[in-house]
């Protein structure tokens, strides 16, 4: 897909995977709209990025607010994509030391944000790409969800995180034969341990040892480099209803 010259909403995009993410498909020539509840971060990326982004303060779990952004991104030109990077994680085992069952508002939490977040999104922006012009291949735009290694290898205490990363590994298919019809692509990258605030929050040694767990190369991932598949996704129009593990060959071990 010719992704210079159209527009994109990214979740998420004040920091980590999605800061990455817009400014990557900015410097492809795509006016980005940063949609995260952090308004000072989606702020400031947004003006170090330029003239090619703008943003939008909201919350995901939030149907009109998405709504709004959506509108945002359509109104600047042909909204052809669409990134989920909005998400966090949770610890919690399904009972806990002391016995007591896993708590479920946290579950709840974890699945709003992971999950229903993610729909929001990818229904609204849809429904706005659908009416874009295709490109001479009947291609509209494509939809890149973000789900896990936990949806696959999940660790112990990762019970909602793992849920809800497995949701969004399974809307990935039923989704792209749905936009089929309209010309839509719709996958999912699964990362494996990144390089963003996320993860910041770890101690250096805990941080050296998780590299150290990764196959090859030794060493977490850049943000970057989620940025880089997302901007290869969006152009290479044969990669359709697929999660690609984007995690140096890690596997999880139980804990
Ligand atoms: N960093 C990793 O190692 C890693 C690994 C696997 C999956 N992921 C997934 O990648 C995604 C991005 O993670 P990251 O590491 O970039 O995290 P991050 O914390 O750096 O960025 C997440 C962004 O989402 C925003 N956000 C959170 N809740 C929101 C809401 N309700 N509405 C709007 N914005 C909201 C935050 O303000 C923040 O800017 C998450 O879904 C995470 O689960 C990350």
């Amino acid at each position: 897909m010719e992704i210079n010259g159209s527009s994109a909403i990214i979740t998420g995009g004040a920091s980590g995977l999605g800061e990455a993410t817009a400014r990557k498909l900015a410097s492809e020539g795509v006016r980005v709209t940063i949609f995260d509840r952090n308004e000072d971060g989606a702020k400031a990326v947004a003006a170090e990025i330029g003239a090619n982004a703008n943003y939008v303060a909201g919350d995901v779990t939030d149907p009109e607010d998405c709504q709004k952004a959506v509108d945002q991104a359509a109104d600047g030109g042909n909204l052809r994509i669409a990134v989920n990077c909005a998400g966090t994680g949770w610890v919690g085992r399904v009972i806990n030391r002391d016995g007591s069952p896993h708590d479920l508002a946290p579950f709840q939490f974890i699945q709003n944000l992971n999950v229903i977040g993610t729909f929001n999104i990818m229904t609204k922006a849809a429904s706005a790409m659908a009416t874009v012009e295709p490109q001479a291949n009947g291609e509209r735009g494509v939809i890149v969800n973000t789900a896990s290694v936990a949806a696959f290898d999940g660790q112990i205490g990762q019970l909602a995180y793992s849920a809800s990363k497995g949701a969004v590994v399974g809307m990935t298919l039923p989704a792209a034969r749905d936009l089929a019809v309209v010309g839509i692509r719709v996958l999912a990258i699964a990362p494996g341990l990144f390089n963003t605030p996320l993860l910041a929050m770890l101690p250096d040694d805990a941080r050296n040892a998780l590299a150290q767990s990764v196959n090859f190369p030794k060493r977490l991932g850049e943000p970057s480099e989620f940025g880089a598949l997302v901007a290869h996704i969006a152009t290479n129009s044969y990669l359709n209803a697929e999660v690609i593990r984007l995690d140096g060959g890690i596997r999880m071990p139980p804990k």
